[in-house]
């Protein structure tokens, strides 16, 4: 089942080119999807656009279709004006590169969202806290500090509190711009351990911030260059056997 359809998508800032053009590409349920290329191709700008969060930015100029799905096979128009955007971010999560924690405990960072929607019931919290932990694959390690402050855990750690936090509110979509950057390879691996879990309910999709992720973590993957989608391919063939002369110099390390 497709979660994302996307037609003739074309993206322009005030002060530039296209930043996308005329993309076109549908995103399947439950699987990895990844968008990959060199900077300023217009990745973190087509994962702002999914749940609206360009709305925010410069945007003088966008053009195209993008249809949300869901499992009874209606649809929203993502980019249509009346688009309800709070219940979209809702069903339509972000993660983003540098953790973002509240200064609260640990606990607070995942039952702060569920208290602002009105849940006050002590059990269901505890449980939804409970639940999104063990989903980011954190629960381990938190598990006897919950009141201890969120500031306090290590970047890998915080990284998968913001992930569990976005699934409190048990989206349908994650999206993830270069979440493990800042990273080590240890915290980098849990978090891609975790991306192999959730895709079995959620549908994710990730800018990764390294051929290497990309390679290992995609079902599916994206190749961009300024603007424009090259290669959209199953990950196992476009990373063994490119089609596109421009795809291949880039995983090859020809240019950055
Ligand atoms: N908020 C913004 N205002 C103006 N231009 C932007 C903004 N965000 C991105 N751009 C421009 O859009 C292009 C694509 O950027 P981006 O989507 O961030 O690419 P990527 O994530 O692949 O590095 C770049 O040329 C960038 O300078
Ligand atoms: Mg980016």
């Amino acid at each position: 089942m497709d979660k994302f359809v996307i037609e003739d998508l074309t993206v322009q800032y005030s002060d530039g080119a296209e930043s996308l053009r005329q993309i076109s590409m549908a995103i399947p349920a439950n699987s990895i999807t990844v968008l990959f290329g060199p900077a300023g191709g217009g990745k973190s700008t087509l994962l702002r656009t999914l749940n609206r969060l360009n709305d925010l930015a410069d945007v003088v100029r966008i053009s195209g279709k993008v249809r949300l799905f869901a499992a009874d096979g209606s649809s929203v128009e993502v980019l249509d004006r009346r688009t309800d955007v709070i219940a979209l971010r809702r069903r339509v999560a972000m993660v983003f590169a540098r953790p973002i924690v509240l200064p609260l405990s640990i606990y607070q960072n995942l039952s702060y969202a569920l208290e602002m929607a009105g849940e006050r019931r002590k059990p269901v919290l505890d449980q939804a806290v409970e639940r999104s932990l063990r989903k980011a694959a954190l629960w381990e390690e938190v598990k006897d500090r919950l009141q201890d402050p969120a500031a306090a855990l290590s970047g890998g750690q915080q990284q998968r509190l913001c992930l569990a936090r976005s699934l409190a509110l048990e989206p349908e979509v994650i999206l993830l711009d270069e979440p493990t950057s800042g990273l080590d390879p240890i915290s980098t691996n849990k978090v891609e351990e975790s991306l192999q879990e959730l895709k079995q309910n959620y549908t994710i999709i990730l800018v990764p911030h390294s051929i290497q992720q990309a390679a290992r973590t995609a079902d599916q993957a994206a190749f961009f260059l300024q603007g424009d989608l090259i290669e959209y391919r199953p990950g196992k063939e476009i990373f063994l056997n490119p089609q596109d002369r421009r795809t291949k110099d880039y995983i090859e390390g020809r240019f950055g």
